[in-house]
């Protein structure tokens, strides 16, 4: 039987930053086996470095006893009627998704489906601060690993990273980049690609522009949001292959700054989904805001919940809704402790036509008097996922065992700020008369921006 086997590295590519192999085999021509198995070193060392907050546990026992655990949901990869066979998920999430991934399935000559092949091909350019390579295991080693008494394991050779393979999820068309002598290249051998640089989309004119626009009045708002600039298309000197309608020298992108990449060395991140375990199919709904809001509580108090609602009430008079699970994300600057990284990914897309809802629900479905889950499709935020509204805040607080006024004033905080900052800020931007005046209208039709006026307009007539 033919085994084919990734060492994983954390905070480094050298020995010492070995932490498990991922491996996979076919046990029956029908049932794929994917699984990492933690390195000894690593799981009973308590200093070692944290892969992910999904993983994290009480106590060093608890952590032992949570590698050994070969059955356990989050080590192991599953079926999927829709993707094949699946990585386990906080593996399945670190992959290329979209065009950005059919292009390393072409440039590896792999099937777009084979997710290990996929990972083995951008190992060595990982979110985070992972990278995923070749291996040789001895037989002793392979028996090891696998347990059902095969006697004729074998080691399947994968061949090693590209060096163009890097890997960034997402839909929309982008590549990541380094700044050299003002020109947006490709990686280098020595600088790494810290910037993401999203790409105008046919269909949707003016996303870079609308998308840092968007930003920007997330920042009004008072949400912390990546640092990101608008970048003629002229200064991109790399192949990408994507079709991009017609481009003059006005056309723009949108270059994001990496807070994976920003410092001398990669900083470890991750996503939501990897957090809470879910996989990149079921981002749109294995799990509520609430629960991302607990994570929040737990890791960060109060502070970090408020901040979450900033996000969504700003997504709200946006008509964004597209803060699926791997719209949020955390970084380890230090390896160990979390920090929520500024916003990115916010998009307005009310300035192309009405959109309403969230991409997940706030509540979690089974709280009393909160309707039945709508099925979302992947890619399409259900209308039906309410807004927030003081009933629904109420509940939010309640679950999460905060009080509710300061949260009440944190959303009362951003629509003063909204209302003072956004009208100029969109009328001052690049997007077309028409995208501003749609965008102007979803903000003002918001219930709460609604309120906040009339009060204002009642104080003044006073
Ligand atoms: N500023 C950033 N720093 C690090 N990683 C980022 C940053 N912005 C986005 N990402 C990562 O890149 C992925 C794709 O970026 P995103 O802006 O969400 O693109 P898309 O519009 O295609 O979803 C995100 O899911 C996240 O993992
Ligand atoms: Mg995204």
């Amino acid at each position: 039987m033919n085994v084919k086997a990734l060492a994983i590295f954390l905070g480094g590519m050298d020995a010492a930053h070995r932490i498990g192999v991922l491996f996979q085999y076919h046990l029956a021509h029908d049932a794929v086996t994917t699984r990492f198995v933690a390195d000894e070193g690593f799981a009973t060392n308590p200093a070692g470095l944290l892969l992910s907050s999904s993983l994290r546990v009480a106590n060093p026992e608890a952590q032992r006893t949570l590698w050994a655990d070969i059955t356990s949901r989050l080590l192991n990869g599953r079926f999927s009627n829709r993707n094949g066979w699946l990585l386990p998920a906080l593996f399945q999430n670190l992959l290329p998704e979209g065009v950005f991934r059919d292009r390393i399935a072409e440039l590896r000559a792999c099937d777009p489906k084979d997710h290990f092949e996929i990972l083995a091909a951008c190992g060595k350019d990982l979110p985070g601060f992972v990278y995923a390579l070749p291996v040789d295991l001895d037989r002793d080693t392979l028996n090891r690993y696998i347990t059902q008494n095969q006697d004729a394991l074998e080691m399947s050779v994968t061949a090693e990273p590209l060096e163009e393979g890097v890997s960034l999820s997402g839909v929309q068309p982008k590549v990541a980049v380094t700044l050299k002598d003002g020109r947006y290249v490709a990686r280098t051998k020595t600088g790494e690609a810290h910037i993401i640089a999203k790409l105008p989309v046919v269909g949707q004119p003016q996303l870079p522009e609308l998308e840092h626009l968007s930003l920007q009045l997330a920042g009004a708002a008072g949400v912390n949001v990546c640092e990101a600039r608008l970048a003629p298309l002229a200064l991109l000197a790399v192949e990408h292959g994507y079709d991009m309608d017609e481009t003059d020298a006005q056309t723009l992108f949108l270059a994001v700054n990496r807070y994976d990449r920003d410092g001398p060395g990669r900083v470890h991140c991750e996503d939501f989904a990897q957090v809470l375990g879910v996989w990149p199919e079921d981002k749109y709904r294995e799990a509520s805001y609430t629960q991302v809001a607990l994570v929040l509580n737990a890791l960060f108090g109060e502070k970090g919940v408020a901040e979450l609602l900033r996000r969504l009430l700003v997504n709200e008079l946006l008509g964004n809704p597209d803060m699926h699970l791997k719209n949020i994300g955390l970084r380890y600057p230090d390896g160990h402790h979390p920090e929520l990284p500024g916003a990115y990914d916010i998009v307005g897309y009310s300035a192309y036509a009405k959109r309403v809802g969230h991409a997940l629900h706030l509540l979690p479905p089974d709280t009393p008097g909160v309707k039945p889950k709508l099925k979302a499709e992947p890619g399409i935020a259900t209308p039906g996922k309410p807004q927030l509204s003081p009933a629904v805040l109420r509940q939010f607080c309640a679950i999460l065992g905060l009080p509710e006024k300061p949260m009440a004033a944190v959303l009362r905080k951003v629509i003063a700020a909204a209302v003072v900052k956004w009208p100029d800020m969109i009328a001052a931007s690049g997007i077309t008369d028409q995208m501003k005046s749609n965008l102007s209208a979803h903000f003002r039709s918001h219930q709460m921006v609604q309120s906040f006026e009339k009060r204002a307009s009642r104080v003044a007539a006073a």
